[in-house]
Parts: C-alpha cells; sequence; structure tokens
C-alpha cells in the first residue's frame, strides 16, 4: 500500500479511537462519583503503523493490501486502560459493553483465564460507529484493560521475549510465571484498601438497613 493509501485508511480508526477515548473519560470522572476514587490511571493509544499492518499481513499470509488490512485485521486502532485495581476493569467493562450504540466484536478474559506464560488482561474488541457522507459503518478498535501491575509484567516480558527466539526460553518461562504469580499476590494484598470496594459495601449495608 501507498502512504496515500494508508493515511486515507487509518483516519475512521481513528475517529473511532477518539471516540472511545472520550467515553472512557466519561465513565472514569462518573464511576465512583468521587474524584479521589478515579478507576483508571492512565491510557496509552495507538494506530498501528504501515509497516506492521504489512508485517502483520504477511505472516497471516495476505497481500499487504488496505482491502486486507480492513478485513483481516482488528487491532488497527488499539487503546491500553491501566487501572488500579481488577474491580475497576469488570466494572469499566461493564458499563462500556452496555451502551447500546457500540458492539462487541470479540472478548478474551485473559484475567479469569491467564495464559499459560502468565499474561493477564481483560481483551475486548469493540465496534464503533463512524458516520460518513455515505452512511454509519463500524470500525474495530481493540482495547486491552490492566491493572498497572499486569502491564508491569506485560510490558517486561514483551520487551524480554514476546515474539522473540531465545535459547534460555524454557528456564526464562518458569521464571515469567514465577513473577506473575507473585505481582498476583501483591494485587491481592493492595486490594483490601480498595476504598470503593469499601464504600460500595457500606452503602449496600446502609440501604439494607434503611429497609
Ligand atoms: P495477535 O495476533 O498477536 O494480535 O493476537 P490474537 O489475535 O491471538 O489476540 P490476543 O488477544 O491473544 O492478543 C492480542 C494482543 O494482546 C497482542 O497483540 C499483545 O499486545 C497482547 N498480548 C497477548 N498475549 C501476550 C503475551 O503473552 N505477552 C504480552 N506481553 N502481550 C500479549
Ligand atoms: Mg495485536
Amino acid at each position: 500500500m501507498t502512504d496515500e493509501e494508508y493515511y486515507e485508511f487509518i483516519q475512521p480508526y481513528e475517529d473511532a479511537k477518539q471516540m472511545l477515548l472520550t467515553r472512557l473519560d466519561v465513565l472514569n470522572h462518573n464511576l465512583y462519583g468521587e474524584a479521589s476514587a478515579r478507576p483508571i490511571h492512565n491510557i496509552q493509544c495507538r494506530i498501528k503503523k504501515k509497516q506492521s499492518i504489512e508485517e502483520k499481513l504477511q505472516r497471516k499470509e495476505k497481500e499487504p493490501t488496505v482491502m486486507n488490512a480492513k478485513d483481516y485485521l482488528q487491532d488497527i486502532a488499539g487503546v491500553r486502560v491501566i487501572c488500579y485495581f481488577v474491580d475497576d476493569i469488570y466494572n469499566l467493562t461493564e458499563l462500556l459493553k452496555s451502551q447500546s450504540d457500540l458492539i462487541v466484536i470479540k472478548e478474551r478474559d485473559y484475567i479469569g483465564n491467564p495464559k499459560p506464560n502468565g499474561y493477564r488482561s481483560y481483551h475486548v474488541i469493540v465496534g464503533v460507529p463512524v458516520y460518513c457522507l455515505d452512511g454509519m459503518e463500524y470500525f474495530p478498535v481493540e482495547i486491552q484493560f490492566r491493572t498497572m501491575s499486569m502491564d508491569f509484567w506485560a510490558s517486561m516480558e514483551h520487551r524480554i521475549s514476546y515474539k522473540k527466539e531465545r535459547t534460555d526460553k524454557e528456564q526464562l518461562k518458569e521464571e515469567l510465571r514465577e513473577y506473575a504469580n507473585m505481582l498476583v499476590e501483591i494485587e491481592s494484598r493492595f486490594e483490601q484498601y480498595n476504598e470503593t470496594d469499601h464504600q460500595q459495601e457500606k452503602r449496600t449495608a446502609e440501604v439494607k438497613q434503611s429497609l
């Protein structure tokens, strides 16, 4: 694909990504009501570079054309949402999925079911409606929800070994799994300080008492 084709092709993905960022921002402000309890620590996002699109299509044994990119790739637009607590992730995804104009294209809960290597994250690919002159079309955005510790592990693992050939792979695998388990342990210890949890429990208790 030419540079011109690429830039024209990614425009609606850019728009879809932008719309989703706004939705996430609104959820972040409103989820628990209090500013000190906002669920999102930070958000990163990217549009896949021309070269990465071409390389991924080649791996899938497809011609590197914009048509194929549209048909075979669902991670042209990517958003990574880094949260404080695991509960935040489930609360955010539930609310996002309930927004009636978005469609859920694919969902993978690698928190409930971590990958064998220890990777944890909640992936959801949503279709975001983009309106142009000739009507509406859904464009996919891949969202990865992670806690800070999931992101720490995944970033380090990506740096060290993801899709790379190494000779000490078996030992490294073992070590990475061990670190993943240690991080789950640390994360669960922090859970006791999750005030939103306590506040919600308190609120539920209050409601029950008043009945
Ligand atoms: P890709 O074709 O690689 O995009 O994967 P997939 O279509 O099988 O989907 P999956 O949900 O497994 O992974 C999508 C994305 O999640 C990847 O592009 C990575 O950003 C991230 N990811 C998945 N598995 C791992 C992992 O083991 N380690 C790290 N660091 N990231 C991962
Ligand atoms: Mg990908």
